[in-house]
């Protein structure tokens, strides 16, 4: 196979979240990857700054889970998960559901985070129904907020971009709490920002506007990492929690970025010590070896669907690939090495460096505001007048042809490194991006 496709091949694939026709014209290509590093096919490694897309954590191909996904396609490369089952997917949803702190709770799989997002709410809107309180159909999602691409996703997201094409399949019945990003009031924090907190009290507003029974639940990212690492107020979760459980409505956490280890700890429910009803995960459960998310869901909600003739199907709703074997197996092995190379334990340890790294930036060129959690961290750059969204891309091309790739969207550049980095590679990483952004013609 050629390292270069064809123009013709280039043309074939309408690539997802790109634009395709500057890519065709300036392709970026990778070809191999190992470690922290990928290889590009003009043979140059480049850091990998956002652990593939926020889902690489361990770095690239671990033998670990290498091994375990070689082994799996040989033994049992498929099997259906409706009416059957295979053991390791049981002892996995066993061992998600310890790692989140509560064992009680029960795991459904899918193969994204977009389709994890659309399961929770499915199981949200049908749990208040089995129970008696079927007016509750309403959900409440947050500006901002990015919760994948499915109809249920860009329906309780807030990213306008997402949204404003497909008005006619949003799913009715949505309302969005207030972003908390107000860069007069927090820019550059350190981490959750003092101001803010109040911003929690328009749920409230919304209760009084459309009435508890009809709002089945309410969903936000705990940090909300696409549009650029914005961290809740400190006491915004809580608060969230409190105001929830007060009206009956059920609270949703996407963990899809920050479950497994980001913020480090196990997930960000543990990190804002604040308990979800339902917590939808993707991406690192297996370091992104093969597609595999999942919703954890309370043992009291599962409960409340367990009536009825046992011969009939409690919740119509499932993946051919659900449980895939391969991800499956993918996944005990990454939760083999989180646990063995005490790698969440790692990441915690490198937070305060790439905290300190970043917010080095200020006052560098372009730079408005910095803000970090966990390993994750993101500036805004100041746009191009009249070519909004052009200048993060700008600086995304510098700091690749200095060997370091991250990810840019609208005036944002975020970095979420793997957990496997060294202390002076997250440095490193933030010292290219300071020289990437010298560098940007201004
Ligand atoms: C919080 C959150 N939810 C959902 C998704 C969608 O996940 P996927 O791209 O696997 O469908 C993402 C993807 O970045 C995400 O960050």
């Amino acid at each position: 196979m050629n390292a270069v496709p064809s123009e013709a091949a280039l043309r074939a694939w309408w690539m997802p979240f790109t634009h395709n026709r500057h890519f065709k014209a300036h392709p970026r290509l990778i070809t191999a990857a190992q470690g922290a590093y990928y290889t590009l096919a003009d043979g140059r490694r480049v850091f990998d700054g956002l652990s593939g897309l926020w889902c690489s954590p361990l770095g690239h191909s671990p033998a670990r889970v290498v091994e375990a996904v070689q082994k799996q396609v040989a033994t049992l490369d498929f099997a259906p998960s409706f009416q059957m089952g295979h053991p390791a997917a049981f002892t996995l949803a066993e061992r998600i559901a310890q790692l989140a702190g509560r064992p009680d709770d029960k795991v459904f799989f899918v193969n994204s985070g977009s389709e994890a997002v659309d399961t929770a709410l499915k199981i949200a809107i049908a749990w208040h129904r089995v129970r008696g309180e079927a007016s509750r159909t309403r959900i409440i999602g947050r500006e901002r907020g990015y919760h994948g691409v499915g109809m249920g996703g860009i329906s309780v997201g807030g990213i306008l971009a997402n949204r404003k094409m497909f008005t006619p399949l949003m799913i009715p019945g949505v309302d969005h709490l207030p972003h908390t990003w107000n860069p007069a009031q927090m820019a550059y924090s350190r981490g959750q920002p003092d101001w803010g907190l109040h911003l929690v009290e328009d749920l409230e507003r919304l209760v009084a506007l459309h009435d508890a029974s009809t709002i089945a639940a309410v969903i936000v990212e705990p940090m909300q990492g696409s549009t650029g690492v914005i961290v809740p107020p400190k006491g915004y979760l809580k608060r969230l929690r409190e105001i929830c459980t007060k009206h009956g409505i059920l609270l949703i956490f996407d963990e899809v970025i920050t479950g497994f280890g980001r913020l480090g700890t196990p997930f960000a429910s543990d990190f804002f010590d604040v308990r979800p009803d339902l917590t939808t995960f993707a991406k690192a459960v297996n370091n992104a070896t093969v597609p595999l998310g999942g919703v954890i869901a309370s043992g009291d909600i599962y409960d409340a669907f367990m009536t009825g003739p046992e011969h009939l199907i409690e919740f119509f709703h499932g993946y051919t690939y659900s449980a895939h074997p391969l991800a499956v197996a993918a996944a005990h092995a990454t939760l083999d090495e989180l646990a063995a190379s005490g790698l969440i334990a790692r990441a915690a340890k490198l937070a305060p460096v790439l905290e300190g790294a970043i917010h080095s930036l200020k006052g560098e060129p372009l730079v408005t505001d910095i803000r970090n959690l966990g390993l994750a961290a993101a500036i805004d750059v100041t746009p191009v007048p009249g070519k909004p969204a052009l200048r993060a891309f700008q600086v995304f091309e510098q700091a690749l042809a200095r060997g370091l790739m991250l990810r840019f969207t609208g005036e944002t550049l975020a970095l979420a490194p793997p957990f496997i980095s060294t202390e002076d590679e997250v440095r490193g990483a933030v010292e290219t991006l300071r020289t990437a952004l010298r560098a940007v013609p201004v």
